[in-house]
């Protein structure tokens, strides 16, 4: 199968095959070609260039791309799409006076959420889940991590993590499983965290290792969640079984969890709307991923992760959605980036780097996605006709995607 896009307005987003993240100044630049080409083999990119170049006309299939712009899908490398129902009552309670925390300390929040779940089968969470996956994919999403931590016992973290499986096995799509058992503590530990942790170390893991059901290990490291001291064990604990870690950290408050993370070698920190000096010093020289939220920020009214700080300071960011039915309800990678352009003064250029090769660089998965590249996947965007690609993150609640390409098919 050969699929040829002629005529690209602009092919952006074009990187060596040894470019697996951009830092600091670099990510200022995105790389283009304009009046452009692309040649799909299967599901891989196998060529590219000028118009006045492109001498391959006897593909299968040719797709007009004048006045439109093609472009790498979406990364999206911190999402809880496999959740239970909603949380819409919370949101009004929110806008009647309650705080998050307010809402949490009461036994809704996170503990809502797994009752609900708890409460589901595991085809009613696949069907419900698939639902939102089909949705992601329709605005541009073409790789994504999932979390469990929304079932909170062995049975229903197990019930999630088989969800995300089956995903990954029936989808169309690249998915990263995390094991989030460290979400909250649950009701029947209340008095008994210490308990909960020796739970999902003994019992949540090796079965999670038995069945193969995920790739990275999560922590909610926060105040009135997880302390260092839990977070340390486990992180320590995933890696007894190959799990690295992505970390929820300095959502609330900067405690020291950024350091810790980066001495686990952890693969992201995810959240970061509170960062201090030291942060950023322990960021530096490391492979972490420092990834930005800002849905999250938007829907909860609380501060943006300081991107530019974390930029000045020569280091990368990454944008994912946090799709979840707390703190963010939404999934829309295209609003991420508006948001992070417009409330996070990230030039449109920096925002398209974080949300692609950055974003799959915090999946691990950037040697194959997140960049326009020969023998990358060929996940692609083509956008309406629009004047250039500054106009996506402009167009806030206009849906600029026309097509969306994943494994060189069109979906
Ligand atoms: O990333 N911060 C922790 N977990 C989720 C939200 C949890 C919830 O409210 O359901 C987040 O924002
Ligand atoms: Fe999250």
């Amino acid at each position: 199968m050969t699929t040829l896009i002629i005529n690209i307005k602009q092919l952006i987003q074009i990187r060596e095959a040894n470019v697996l993240k951009v830092s600091g100044q670099e990510m200022k630049t995105l790389p283009l070609i304009e009046n452009a080409y692309l040649l799909i083999k299967n599901d891989t990119i196998v060529d590219f260039g000028k118009m006045e170049d492109c001498f391959s006309t006897k593909a299968e299939t040719i797709i007009d791309a004048t006045g439109k712009i093609v472009m790498p899908t979406w990364c999206d490398s911190h999402t809880h799409v496999v959740y239970a129902g909603n949380r819409v009552q919370e949101f009004a309670d929110r806008i009647n006076g309650l705080s998050y925390e307010d809402i949490a300390n009461r036994g809704g929040g996170i503990l809502n959420s797994a009752k609900t779940l708890q409460n589901t089968t595991e085809n009613d969470l696949y069907q419900q889940s698939l639902q939102r996956v089909k949705q992601l994919i329709k605005l541009g999403t073409g790789a994504l991590e999932i979390k469990s931590g929304y079932g909170l016992t062995l049975e229903a973290e197990l019930k999630m993590l088989r969800v995300i499986k089956r995903l990954k096995k029936e989808q169309n799509i690249k998915i990263k499983a995390t094991f989030l058992g460290a979400h909250a503590v649950p009701t029947e530990f209340k008095n008994n965290k210490s308990g909960y942790l020796d739970h999902i170390i003994n019992d949540m893991l090796p079965q999670i290792k038995a069945e193969d059901l995920a790739d990275y290990i999560d922590v909610f490291c926060e105040k009135g969640y997880f302390d260092l001291d839990d977070t340390k064990r486990i992180m320590e604990a995933g890696m007894q079984y190959g799990l690295k870690s992505k970390i929820h950290v300095n959502q609330f408050n900067s405690f020291g969890g950024v350091k810790l993370a980066v001495a686990h070698n952890a693969v992201s920190v995810d959240h970061l709307e509170e960062l201090t000096t030291n942060d950023i010093e322990a960021l530096q020289n490391s492979n972490t991923m420092p990834v930005a939220l800002p849905s999250c920020s938007y829907f909860l009214s609380i501060p943006y992760t300081p991107a530019r700080q974390l930029l000045n300071a020569g280091l990368p960011v990454a944008l994912a959605t946090d799709f979840n039915p707390g703190s963010t309800p939404s999934g829309n990678m295209n609003f991420v980036v508006s948001t992070a352009c417009i409330k996070m003064k990230l030039t449109p250029e920096e925002a398209i780097n974080a949300a692609t090769l950055n974003g799959a660089y915090a999946m691990e998965i950037s040697n194959k996605y997140g960049s326009i590249t020969k023998g990358k996947k060929a996940n692609l965007i083509i956008t309406t006709p629009i004047e250039n690609y500054n106009y996506l993150p402009y167009a806030f609640g206009e849906n600029c995607i026309e097509h969306v390409i994943i494994n060189g098919e069109v979906v």
